[in-house]
């Protein structure tokens, strides 16, 4: 069968794992689908627990079943699940996804959290997760509180090629739904790929051990995105419902603020937007994202 040329001709973003769905939420022996960088793409995970992508033509409607043998292997992509998640490529992946190695810790409760669909561009959403100024003004008396909108310096560095900023101190009413008083919390962040980025902070009932909580960006298209939700926290009382509900209740004021962006794709000009102090991770991202030579749901930098 013969392919059609790619809409997506980003060498750099065809060639990550993306992120599809979460896997305990994949129809088992059933077509589901999604898109992918604007392509059609279908999943599913056979009773016997193998998952399958493949891109979407011939088109199986979906809820159809599935009967892997009968599937064009010509349209197969390369499957991963990982970290609770179905991961596939358009393009050529590495072996390997980036590292989690607290995803496997015994006390950890991984889930996702929810998925939310946004029209805003996978770079805009990690971004917006970076910045810290927003949240005594978006997510007040959950994530920040008024009048303490100061936000303290911090350190920002690109280390295992991957963006990291540290002691993100933020005075923090309701760090999560087991938090139940105001803490200073010094939070970690890290990028290990363009769309995915990680909120680590001290858990509250072994502060030796961090809680997760991330999004990683599936693109459906330049300026559509699934955010999905990923938690993993060390909560021994809160429900599932009660994390998911938190989680999402916190992502619902991030949503109308993103789909208000303009534009709608992340500038990577550094003179486009006026960078102040606390946009400093911003800022290293963006530049990060050069470097790498992404211009997919980016305005590239002029030369
Ligand atoms: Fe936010």
């Amino acid at each position: 069968m013969k392919l059609a040329k790619p809409a997506c001709t980003d060498p750099v973003i065809l060639n990550q794992w993306h992120v599809i769905s979460a896997l305990d939420e994949i129809g088992v022996g059933v077509v589901n689908q999604t898109l992918l960088l604007e392509e059609r793409v279908s999943y599913s995970i056979t009773p016997a627990g193998e998952c399958l992508v493949w891109r979407s033509s011939p088109e199986l409607p979906a809820g159809a079943p599935v009967a892997p043998a009968a599937l064009d292997r010509a349209a197969a992509l390369p499957v991963k699940p990982e970290y609770g998640y179905l991961w596939t490529s358009l393009g050529n992946p590495p072996a390997e996804l980036f590292p989690l190695p607290e995803y496997h810790h015994p006390r950890r409760r991984n889930m996702n959290a929810g998925t939310v669909g946004v029209s805003t561009s996978a770079p805009r959403a990690v971004e917006n997760f970076l910045d810290l100024a927003h949240f005594p003004y978006v997510h007040e008396g959950s994530l920040g509180v008024l009048p303490h909108t100061e936000v303290v310096e911090y350190d920002v560095e690109i280390r295992d090629g991957e963006v990291h900023a540290t002691k993100c101190d933020m005075l923090v009413p309701k760090v999560g739904v087991n938090f139940d008083a105001p803490v200073v919390m010094r939070y970690r962040y890290r990028v290990p790929h363009p769309y995915c980025v990680m909120l680590y902070y001290d858990s509250l009932p072994d502060p030796s051990i961090e809680d997760i909580c991330a999004i990683w960006v599936q693109p459906m298209s330049a300026d559509r995105v699934r955010a999905h939700n990923y938690m993993g926290v060390i909560d021994d009382d809160s429900t599932d419902t009660d994390i998911k509900s938190y989680q999402l209740l916190i992502f619902a004021q991030d949503k109308p603020i993103l789909e208000n962006q303009h534009p709608k794709l992340l500038p990577l000009d550094p003179r486009a937007e006026t960078p102040i102090r606390a946009d400093r991770s911003a800022i290293a991202y963006r530049r990060w994202l050069a470097d790498l030579g992404v211009t997919y749901g980016v305005v590239p930098a002029r030369v």
